[in-house]
């Protein structure tokens, strides 16, 4: 057996396999095919201050190798995350990422500032929602909002952070740069590539919000592009995912740069998909001779 433990930003997880926001919930559906304590840890659904209904459907769409989400962080809210999910998931014995999400800079701090103290091992901040102060563009589309969310909840944060950014942007390295300069701890892509679909028979958008979030095996190579290009531009760790379905998927992720991966819109047709990857690492660590899997990060040889 392989050593599959990996440390990101001084949390050690037992192995680098992480079902992602939004695909996992807060993992009790899924304990009927496996114990939480199988997976390396999980990132929650993305939690905001307040409940959120999230968007009126339809909010999902099938595309050839992935699919559309326009689910608009539908979540309970940080009360009810704080004192149902949490004591749940502290008992599951696996690594606890809270990934959080707001409209403004002041609910972002102000989420973060509410987790310290708890079991929480590390907080991933997603910046693909938009800034309703500025004019609604995402706050991962530029450096300087980027920049400013990130110091503010580090400011208000004693919890190891990663940045989660959105590859809905030109250079996906320089905004890694911006953040790691501000205090992230770790950086996690890709979240969603934006995307339409329109019904030719009513001329009408699939989702009722119009666009919406492209994941799945469709994305897998912009990903590790994204990975590698980031990988290379910062020293912070870096978690990566984007249409990883199988073992081989993320090794591939691995060797581009990723320390650990994440599992999203896989988990859809295969529940079991973060198992049987775990699986496939410790034989293809066995088969090659690896003892450690945290040595094959980073070691593609570009030409
Ligand atoms: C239905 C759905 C909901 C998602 N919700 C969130 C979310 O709440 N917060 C977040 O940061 N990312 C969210 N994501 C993005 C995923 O965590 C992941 O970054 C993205 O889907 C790429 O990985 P994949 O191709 O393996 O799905 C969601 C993705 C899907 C498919």
């Amino acid at each position: 057996m392989a050593d599959l433990r990996v440390n990101v930003a001084g949390v050690e997880f037992k192995n680098p396999v992480i079902p992602a926001s939004g695909a996992f919930g807060y993992g009790r559906e899924y304990e009927a095919f496996y114990p939480l304590s199988k997976l390396g840890g999980l990132s929650i659904k993305g939690t905001t201050l307040e409940p959120r209904q999230g968007n009126p459907g339809p909010r999902v769409a099938e595309t050839p190798s992935g699919m559309l989400n326009s689910v608009g962080l539908q979540n309970g809210g940080l009360e009810k995350f704080l004192s149902y999910e949490l004591p749940n998931l502290v008992t599951k014995d696996t690594r606890i990422i809270a990934n959080i999400a707001g409209a403004t800079i002041e609910d972002c701090a102000e989420l973060a500032g509410r987790l310290n103290g708890t079991a929480v091992d590390m907080i991933e901040l997603n910046i693909s929602c938009p800034n309703v102060k500025h004019g609604g563009a995402a706050f991962g589309t530029s450096c300087e909002s980027a920049s400013a969310i990130t110091a503010a909840v580090r400011k208000a944060s004693d919890k190891p952070l990663m940045v989660k950014l959105s590859p809905n942007v030109t250079s996906i390295a320089d905004i890694a740069k911006a953040v790691e300069a501000e205090g992230a701890d770790a950086v996690s892509l890709i979240n969603t590539l934006l995307g339409m679909r329109i019904d030719i028979k009513t001329g009408r958008p699939i989702l009722k919000n119009n666009v919406g979030g492209l994941s799945g095996p469709a994305v897998f190579p912009v990903a590790v592009r994204m990975v590698w290009q980031v990988a290379n531009a910062v020293k912070i760790p870096v978690m990566g995912m984007g249409g990883i379905s199988t073992w081989e998927d993320a090794v591939e992720m691995m060797m581009a740069g990723a320390s650990a991966i994440q599992i999203g819109a896989a988990l859809f047709s295969n529940p079991y998909a973060p198992v049987e990857i775990i699986d496939g690492l410790n034989k293809y660590c066995d088969d090659n001779n690896i003892k450690c899997i945290s040595d094959i990060v980073g070691t593609v040889k570009p030409w």
